[in-house]
């Protein structure tokens, strides 16, 4: 990447510079080879904050099989144990009061009364839902509930209009995000999805996603993100992957960029979702996929 590398050239310029004023200042012993001025210095990169972190702020490897049972404890009762949202709860849900009226005129004490707004838990299979939601989008609305909606938050406070549950630990609400991942996908699909990724994009992207494929090198050796092991098209760097969600993978895919081809016209909609819900799969656990 262009800024990578320039930003590397740029603390390189700063070291030269730093040295030639340490040189000018220390006459007339040090010479500007001196041990410790050959730029041997560890690279300038950010610390990433880990987005997918225990309470310490430790890296955590989401887990879907371990989420089905905080999925079943704590989430089938509204969204249903097939995540289709028609849990035994679901008829019964209305909004939280957030009566703006109400809340004033309850002040003064008038009541007034208003038809109760039901609240439908969302159901995980809807695609076109899904796809526009990150998962750390879905983390937060876990972690912090959704305002002015029955979904309650499971993190330590609730936000502002939100219910409060009890508090689940961050792998838990990681482990029970990434199981309601598969609801949108099947054991079929995912199938199909692993078989178009080895035969068309693994050559790149490695058979384990880390962007070790055959051809891996040669993309390292144009972009600055995959001789790092991280950015785009490396499905194993899981803080970038928690932040794309389903559309912005497939048009990845659709547009290509860069050395990355496009697939326009190349697949059906279903198999760029069955490769897309693969790709996901990198950066978490879950059942083996035949
Ligand atoms: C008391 C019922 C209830 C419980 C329990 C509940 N939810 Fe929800 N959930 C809802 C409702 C209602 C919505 C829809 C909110 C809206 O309308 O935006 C929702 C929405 C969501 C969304 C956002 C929508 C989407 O498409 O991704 C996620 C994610 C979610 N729930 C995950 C969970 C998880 C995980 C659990 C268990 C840890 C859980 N919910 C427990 C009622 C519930
Ligand atoms: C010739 C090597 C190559 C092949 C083959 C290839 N890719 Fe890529 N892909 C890349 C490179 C390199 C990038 C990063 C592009 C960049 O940083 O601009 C990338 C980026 C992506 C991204 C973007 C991720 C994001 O978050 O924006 C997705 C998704 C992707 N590839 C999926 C696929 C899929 C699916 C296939 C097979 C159907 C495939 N690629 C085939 C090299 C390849």
């Amino acid at each position: 990447m262009p800024t990578g590398s320039g930003r590397t050239r740029s603390a390189a310029m700063l070291l030269v510079i730093a040295a030639a004023v340490l040189a000018a200042g220390c006459q007339p012993q040090t010479s500007l080879r001196g041990p410790g001025l050959d730029l041997a210095l560890p690279p300038t990169e950010e610390v990433e904050t880990p987005l997918v972190a225990d309470e310490n702020d430790r890296p955590i490897v989401p887990d879907a099989v371990h989420g089905k049972q905080v999925f079943d404890a704590n989430c089938a009762v509204c969204h249903g144990t097939d995540g289709r949202g028609n849990g035994p709860m679901a008829p019964t849900l209305v909004e939280p009061q957030h009566d703006v009226l109400a809340l004033v005129t309850g002040l003064f004490g008038i009541t007034v009364h208003r038809p109760t707004v039901p609240s439908k838990p969302a159901d995980f299979h809807n695609r076109d839902l899904e796809s526009v939601i990150t998962p750390a989008i879905m983390y937060q609305t876990v972690t912090n509930g959704r305002a002015y909606t029955a979904m309650p938050a499971f993190g330590p406070e609730a936000s502002f209009g939100a219910n409060k549950a009890q508090t689940l630990s961050n792998q838990d609400r990681w482990d029970a995000n990434v199981y309601e991942m598969m609801f949108r996908t099947t054991p079929q699909a995912l199938s199909e999805g692993k078989r178009i990724y080895e035969a068309q994009c693994a050559q790149c992207h490695g058979t384990n996603g880390d962007g070790k494929g055959p051809r891996g090198p040669e993309m390292a050796a144009q972009l600055w993100s995959w001789s790092h092991g991280k950015g785009p098209g490396i499905f194993t760097d899981i803080n970038y992957m928690v932040q794309r969600n389903g559309a912005d993978l497939t048009n990845a895919i659709l547009d290509g960029g860069g050395p990355m081809p496009s697939f326009r016209g190349k697949m059906s909609a279903e198999q760029l979702n069955d490769v897309v819900d693969y790709i996901y799969t990198f950066f978490y656990k879950h059942p083996p996929i035949k």
